[in-house]
Order: structure tokens, then C-alpha cells, then sequence
């Protein structure tokens, strides 16, 4: 296990460049699987989660080189296995193996998927896609003899069932609608990749989209910035008093948690491709999570951190359990109070302390709050936050924090 060892209380100050996205990264991986040749995806960030995805591909038989920031992903001779249980459990995207194994193989494993065990992660809305585009579940596998275009409307809407719904159209014999569907910026990202290897995919209204089938060929895609990243990066500056720009982001993309940041008090300056916050969060502020355009769930517990400031109420609407994380906030002070998916946040003095980041966004609230205490912090299972964060060490020491990244027996 890994710890994270703080000395707090340092006002951070200075620029970061902010990496691709881990949840705009992984889709473009697994899709790869399903794009006959040869891919090129650039901006790749080397986080655990990639990591991950990567040993699945080489399993698969994908060849896989680096250049530099790039990957050349060639998925001529795969074949159809077992995917590797360990690393299909360690990871929610793996999820993304339904779609594209069906596409390319015309058969699939259901496995017990990983990914943060915040809250209950269900795969139904996954299955069903797979099953309204002609896949039949036998045992523990799907097979599909053919992918037929549908229309299929989500009843809730799902990232990563939009995800699956999107490959398995794009495969598909004939015309599909999907409705009710995520429009996240990655959602998006991942259409216009899918696009280059030659699918036929068009945006119709809010959360629909339409598709042809189309012989599909290895595309090529730049990694979105992280927006979750980037807002991270931000806090620091309220939660210490500092001054921090974010380079490389899309502003457009943050609307929702930057309005929110401002109306706590903080100051946040405005450029093209990059964010500056400066000054404390003094006022109260409610925050509602929804899918995108909405507030997004995974800056709720980095945003608890600034909370535990300046007060507040937290209504997680898309995660509703996902408050395991206050347990550590409160070991360094927070006064909370919870009824269902509201917390209600009290200002509170923090101090230095000992937790545990028990998954990657609710380890981001810990060391925020640990940057922000006078005296040494210890985070263990550091390993949880370094999943979704590159060189977060590396950044925070750059922006002036005092951060170790040791290994714990
Ligand atoms: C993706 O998870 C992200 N993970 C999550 O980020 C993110 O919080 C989430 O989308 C929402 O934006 C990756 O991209 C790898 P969902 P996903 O399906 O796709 C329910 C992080 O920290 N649901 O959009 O699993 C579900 O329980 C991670 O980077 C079903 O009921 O999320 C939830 O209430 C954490 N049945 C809601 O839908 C299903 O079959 C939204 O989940 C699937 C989901």
C-alpha cells in the first residue's frame, strides 16, 4: 500500500498543466478492440486505470506501442478470450469490454466489473442495451450472431451504458436512435473518435443520437482534458490560501462547478485554455449533482473539502451513497450531517491527521484537506487517488506543497 505523507497549511501558488482524462481515455481504449487496424491516441495520461486497460488489450492480442505521449494501438490480430479477471475487476471501464467484444467478436464475458465501491455499481442498463441490439445472455456470456440497429431509450441515464449503446450501434446492421443517453464531454469525444474509424454517428437533441452501421477501420483521437482534474487543481488555492492557474482545460466544459466556486467567494479568472482561482470560500453554498451539463458527481467530494469552509449542502443526485468519504473528512475536523443523499457541511477548523482514501474522488477530498491543516497528514491507499491523477506528486510539489508518496508495508 501507498501513503501520502503532507505537511500542510502552505499556501500552493503557480501553474499546472492539466493531463487527459481518465474517463474520456479508457473508452477510446476499448473501443479500440472493435476498430479492425490500426489506432493512434495521443494525450493518453499514464494513470493506474490505463495501465489497466492496456493489459486487457495485450491480452486480447492488441499490439500496443508509445511514442512519446501517444499510443499506436493495432487490433488487426486480436482474438476473442477470457478477458483477465483480476484486471477486468480492478477497473468500472472494463464495463466497456460488453460492447466492444460483442462488436468484434459477437460474444462477450460478464464479469464482476471493477471501479470505485462507493456505491452499488449496477451493469442492467448495460445488459439491456446489449440485449435490445440482438446479444443473448447464456450463463456468465453474450452472444449476438448479429447486431441489429435499434431504437433504445435509456431510462436513466448512464455514462457507461451510452458508451456500450454507442459501439454496439456503430457495429450494427442498419439504423439505430438512442435517447435518455450521457452527453458527457468524453461522451462526445468518444463519437467523434468512432467517427474516424469510420462510423456514422450524429447528434440528434438532448442525449439522443442517431446511427448507421458501417464497416468500421482503426481511428485516431486526442484525449480530452480532465475536467475533474482540473477543478482539483483549483481548490488548492482556496483550501490554502494560495493561487493556482490550470493550464490545457476547456473552460466551456466547467460552467457548473466554476459558477458554484465563484458564489462560495473564491476569485476565478477566465482565459481560452486556462483557469486561475485565488482568495477564500466565505459564503454557504448548496450543490446539486447531475449528469453533464449538470454539477458533475465526481467533484462532489473534492467540492466537501471546500465546503468544510464555508458551509453547505450536498444533494448527490446521480451516486446517492457516495458519502463513504466523509468518515476521513471528519477525522481531520468536518462537522457534517447526513440524511440520505443530503449532507449538510458545517465551517469547521481542520487539523492534521491519519485517513484512509477508501476510492479515487473521496481521496481527493482527504489530501485537499490535508494541504490545508497545519502539521503532517498521512493518507493511506494513496494508490486509490493515483488511479485517476497523474504525476499528482510531481504537480502538487510544483505548485509549492510539502508531499511524499511512500510505501507502507
Ligand atoms: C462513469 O461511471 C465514471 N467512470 C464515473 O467516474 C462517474 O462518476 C460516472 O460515470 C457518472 O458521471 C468512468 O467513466 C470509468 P453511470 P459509470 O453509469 O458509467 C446507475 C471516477 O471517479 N446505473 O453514469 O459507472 C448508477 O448506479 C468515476 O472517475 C444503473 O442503475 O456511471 C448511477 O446511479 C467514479 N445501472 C447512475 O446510473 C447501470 O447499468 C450513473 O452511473 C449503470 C448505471
Amino acid at each position: 500500500m501507498k501513503r501520502f505523507i503532507i505537511r500542510g497549511g502552505r499556501p500552493l501558488r503557480g501553474e499546472v498543466k492539466i493531463s487527459g482524462a481518465k474517463n474520456a481515455a479508457l473508452p477510446l481504449l476499448f473501443a479500440t478492440l472493435m476498430l479492425p487496424g490500426t489506432s493512434r491516441l495521443h494525450g493518453v495520461p499514464d494513470i493506474g486505470d490505463v495501465r489497466v486497460a492496456l493489459s486487457i488489450l495485450t491480452a486480447y492480442g492488441a499490439r500496443i506501442e508509445r511514442e512519446g505521449d501517444s499510443l499506436i494501438v493495432n487490433t488487426e490480430h486480436v482474438r476473442d478470450i477470457i478477458p483477465p479477471r483480476e484486471a477486468v475487476t480492478a477497473i468500472r471501464a472494463s464495463t466497456y469490454l460488453l460492447g466492444a467484444s460483442l462488436a468484434r467478436f459477437g460474444h462477450a464475458w460478464i464479469q464482476p466489473f471493477g471501479g470505485c465501491h462507493f456505491a452499488d455499481r449496477p451493469i442492467d442498463l448495460h445488459l439491456a442495451a446489449a440485449q435490445a441490439f440482438g446479444a443473448r445472455q447464456v450463463g456468465e456470456e453474450l452472444h449476438a450472431v448479429r447486431l441489429r440497429g435499434v431504437t433504445h431509450a435509456f431510462p436513466l441515464v448512464s455514462v457507461g451504458a451510452t458508451v456500450n449503446a454507442l459501439l454496439l450501434a456503430a457495429a450494427a446492421e442498419g439504423e439505430s436512435l438512442i435517447t435518455g443517453a450521457a452527453e458527457e464531454p468524453h461522451v462526445t469525444a468518444l463519437i467523434a473518435f468512432l467517427q474516424s474509424g469510420g462510423a456514422d454517428i450524429r447528434p440528434v437533441g438532448r442525449g439522443a443520437y442517431r446511427v448507421a452501421g458501417r464497416p468500421l477501420h482503426g481511428g485516431e483521437a486526442t484525449v480530452i482534458p480532465d475536467m475533474i482534474e482540473a477543478v482539483t487543481y483549483l481548490l488548492t488555492a482556496p483550501m490554502t490560501g494560495g493561487d493556482v492557474i490550470v493550464t490545457d482545460v476547456d473552460p466551456t466544459q466547467l460552467a457548473a462547478p466554476l459558477s458554484l466556486l465563484e458564489r462560495s467567494g473564491v476569485r476565478v479568472a477566465y482565459a481560452p485554455s486556462s483557469l486561475r482561482a485565488c482568495g477564500r470560500a466565505t459564503r454557504p453554498i448548496d450543490l446539486y449533482t447531475y449528469p453533464y451539463p449538470g454539477f458533475p458527481t465526481d467533484l462532489h467530494p473534492p467540492f466537501a473539502a471546500l465546503l468544510s469552509q464555508c458551509g453547505g449542502r450536498i444533494c448527490e443526485q446521480v451516486f446517492p451513497e457516495r458519502f463513504g468519504y466523509l468518515n476521513g473528512l471528519s477525522s481531520f475536523g468536518l462537522r457534517y450531517s447526513r440524511s440520505g443523499p443530503v449532507a449538510t457541511l458545517s465551517p469547521s477548523l481542520l487539523h492534521a491527521a491519519r485517513a484512509v482514501a477508501t476510492d479515487l474522488r473521496g481521496g481527493a477530498a482527504l489530501l485537499l484537506a490535508a494541504l490545508h491543516a497545519h502539521g503532517q497528514s498521512e493518507i493511506d491507499g494513496a494508490e486509490t487517488v493515483l488511479r485517476g491523477y497523474a504525476a499528482l506528486p510531481e504537480k502538487l510539489t510544483h505548485l509549492g506543497a510539502d508531499i511524499l508518496l511512500a510505501d507502507i508495508p
